[in-house]
């Protein structure tokens, strides 16, 4: 059975009970999406042919530096880097290396800031150089995935209402949705319960409720939904190699929907979407 606790007085670290923030947290937790959010509108500018995912993490690395905040993936469970930076056929948790993009990839870049002991968690796509007609549809089809799911989440809904709406969509239109990663709870912790997943039936899951804070991050293929993880340990690819998009925003359930705390300020929230073509 599920339980709901006051953030207040709960222990810090994953109980399985699911936390109700207040107020002053919803605030916190808005300043720190925000400062995930300027990162990531930053970086649209900076991404070209050349660009090495290295340069982009040490971008990360610094801004945070410049803003007082810690990124949360640095020394997280044996992680050290600053970003997840994960190109074409990777699903999630590339890591930045010194090679350099190439005209045509498609690369998501994923950052979490911790601000003021607040999390916020955010990742988008961004084309390089030219992407072909396939790539930009699978990402406009990702980014309206995560519309949809935001769409569900509001009070009296479930979780399994957010899957549902995702995976409906995904796959009426000839996608597939990723089901080895999921969404989490978010907030003073970067892990937490309940686990958001991006595909199920309506009225499944938990109830969500006013003081919820998690992320939605909807991982979708062009083929088939099927992912292994290479001998490093984090890179997470398609099996069949197929193209594959993610986007993500940390939310929190209002009295009469959603908060997105990391809604760009700069209109950026799909930046493939603004790219020369
Ligand atoms: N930011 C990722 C998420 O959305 C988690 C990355 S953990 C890392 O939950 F260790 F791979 F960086
Ligand atoms: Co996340
Ligand atoms: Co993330």
């Amino acid at each position: 059975m599920v339980t709901y606790i006051d953030a207040e007085t709960a222990p810090l670290k994953n109980t399985g009970q699911i936390r109700l923030y207040g107020p002053k947290d919803f605030e916190a937790m808005h300043r720190a999406g925000q400062l995930t959010a300027r990162c990531l509108d930053a970086l649209a500018a900076r991404i070209r042919p050349g660009t090495t995912t290295q340069e982009i993490d040490d971008f990360v690395f610094a801004f945070g530096e410049e803003h007082n905040a810690i990124p949360a993936t640095l020394n997280y469970r044996g992680y050290t880097k600053s970003s997840c930076t994960s190109i074409n056929h990777v699903v999630c948790h590339g890591i930045p290396n010194e090679k350099p993009l190439k005209d045509g990839d498609i690369v998501n870049i994923d950052v979490t800031f911790i601000l003021d002991g607040w999390h916020g968690d955010s990742s988008r796509m961004y084309t390089v150089g030219r992407p072909k007609r396939a790539a930009e549809r699978l990402i406009e089809v990702t980014y309206e995935s995560l519309l949809r799911g935001i769409e569900a989440a509001r009070p009296g809904n479930t979780t399994g209402d957010i899957g549902a709406a995702i995976q409906s969509y995904v796959e009426a239109e000839r996608c597939s949705v990723v089901r080895d990663f999921c969404g989490h709870g978010v907030g003073r912790l970067f892990h937490d319960m309940p686990n958001i997943l991006h595909y199920g039936r309506p009225g499944e899951g938990i109830e969500l409720r006013p003081g919820m804070i998690f992320t939605i991050e909807p991982m979708v293929n062009l083929g088939r939904p099927h992912v292994k993880v290479l001998s490093d340990g984090w890179t997470a690819v398609t099996r069949d190699r197929s193209l594959t998009a993610q986007f993500e925003h940390s939310v929190g359930i209002t009295e009469t929907g959603c908060e997105i705390f990391t809604l760009s300020p700069a209109g950026l929230d799909n930046p493939a979407a603004h790219a020369p073509s």
